[in-house]
């Protein structure tokens, strides 16, 4: 009776925020064709997608209630939510929305205030992807950038980021205290899954944005359990010793990247990684998996500034993978995200 319930209050929660997103979405589509109207041409979707869409979404809330039922994480997780962002936060991813549609009108994607340094990243990170403003280098992107992913998978994200928890859990099995590395870990929502999931391991987190860390090492402080040890630094140059950790995990950063910088990711990933050591990637969809859903992945840049995303799609990442020495890759789709499972040989 209480699991009925728990489940009920669960479905109904993942509903809410799904009728949030999309209300959010249909509103800022109206508002911005009456304003600010621009010529960014997306292909409409056929009911036949939006269908299949809306299945794959209540398969992936399935799996994730019945991951959470199996003890792989406490069902807490499934009803964590920045609330108090929210509130304080909802009105500004509004006044952002505006100049976000100035940004779209006039082409400028590389644009950020004077106060930020943009010295010594790589050329690549320094866009504004999704035309949000100072790309990931300010607080005010930080304080928006949960609010701003819920919306766009219409309240889904962290169903997504906890299905790396299943094959991260069980490759770790019986290892005492392992150490987990997240890269590109950003405001630390997958860390806190991972602590979560795992409360005994020592947990790592890199990105290169500070307000990003800023904000993550926030929000894991209030989090039970060993704080994560967060480093500012480049995944394609991790500054750990070889061999250091028994897992690396990391969500929704390959798509954002140019091939040759995904290809030196995963060696570093491959280098820090014990023999036997697992590395498991959760990103979007690509296109030999998911054709039916082509329309939407060209609609997904026209829409947001994503330099790298097409490239993305059709690249295959499991020989990149064997490339760097990882072997039993392994691959799954959940929605419209996709995951990679990789183990070092031992
Ligand atoms: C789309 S966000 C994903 C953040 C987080 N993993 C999540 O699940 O929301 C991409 C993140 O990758 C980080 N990033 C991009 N390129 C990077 C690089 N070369 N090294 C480290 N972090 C990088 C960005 O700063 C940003 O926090």
């Amino acid at each position: 009776m209480a699991d009925t319930l728990t489940k009920l209050a669960y479905q109904t929660f993942q509903q809410s925020k799904s009728y949030f997103g999309l209300a959010h979405k249909t509103l800022t589509a109206q508002v911005m064709n009456l304003v600010s109207p621009t010529n960014n041409k997306t292909e409409p979707l056929p009911t036949e997608t939006l269908l299949l869409l809306q299945n794959r979404l209540n398969k992936l809330l399935e799996q994730d209630w019945q991951d959470s039922e199996r003890g792989v994480y406490p069902s807490e997780l499934l009803f964590d939510n920045p609330w108090e962002d929210f509130f304080r936060y909802y009105p500004m991813v509004w006044i952002d929305t505006t100049q976000t549609w100035e940004r779209i009108r006039e082409k400028r994607y590389q644009e950020f205030s004077p106060a930020i340094k943009t010295d010594g990243y790589p050329k690549y990170y320094l866009q504004n992807f999704h035309y949000q403003t100072d790309g990931y280098l300010s607080d005010r992107s930080a304080n928006l950038y949960d609010l701003q992913v819920e919306i766009l998978f219409n309240g889904s994200a962290d169903a997504m980021r906890r299905r790396i928890l299943a094959p991260l859990k069980q490759r770790l099995e019986g290892k005492t205290q392992p150490r987990v590395l997240d890269i590109a870990c950003g405001t630390g929502r997958t860390l806190k899954m991972l602590r979560g999931a795992l409360p005994d391991a020592s947990l790592y987190g890199v990105d290169l944005s500070p307000a990003y860390l800023r904000k993550a090492n926030q929000s894991l402080s209030e989090v039970r359990g060993e704080l994560p040890q967060l480093l500012q630094a480049n995944a394609e140059e991790l500054p750990y010793l070889d061999g250091y950790f028994q897992a690396v995990s990391n969500v929704f950063m390959f798509h954002e990247l140019p091939p040759e910088a995904r290809q030196r990711v995963i060696e570093q990933c491959y280098r820090v990684l014990q023999p036997g050591g697992v590395f498991v990637i959760c990103d979007s969809i690509q296109e030999a998996d998911s054709p039916e859903f082509a329309p939407m992945m060209r609609n997904f840049p026209a829409m947001f500034h994503e330099p790298y995303y097409r490239n993305y799609t059709t690249d295959n990442l499991v020989e990149r993978l064997e490339q760097a020495g990882f072997v039993s890759v392994e691959t799954e789709v959940h929605f419209v995200s996709k995951y990679w499972v990789a183990r070092k040989p031992a």
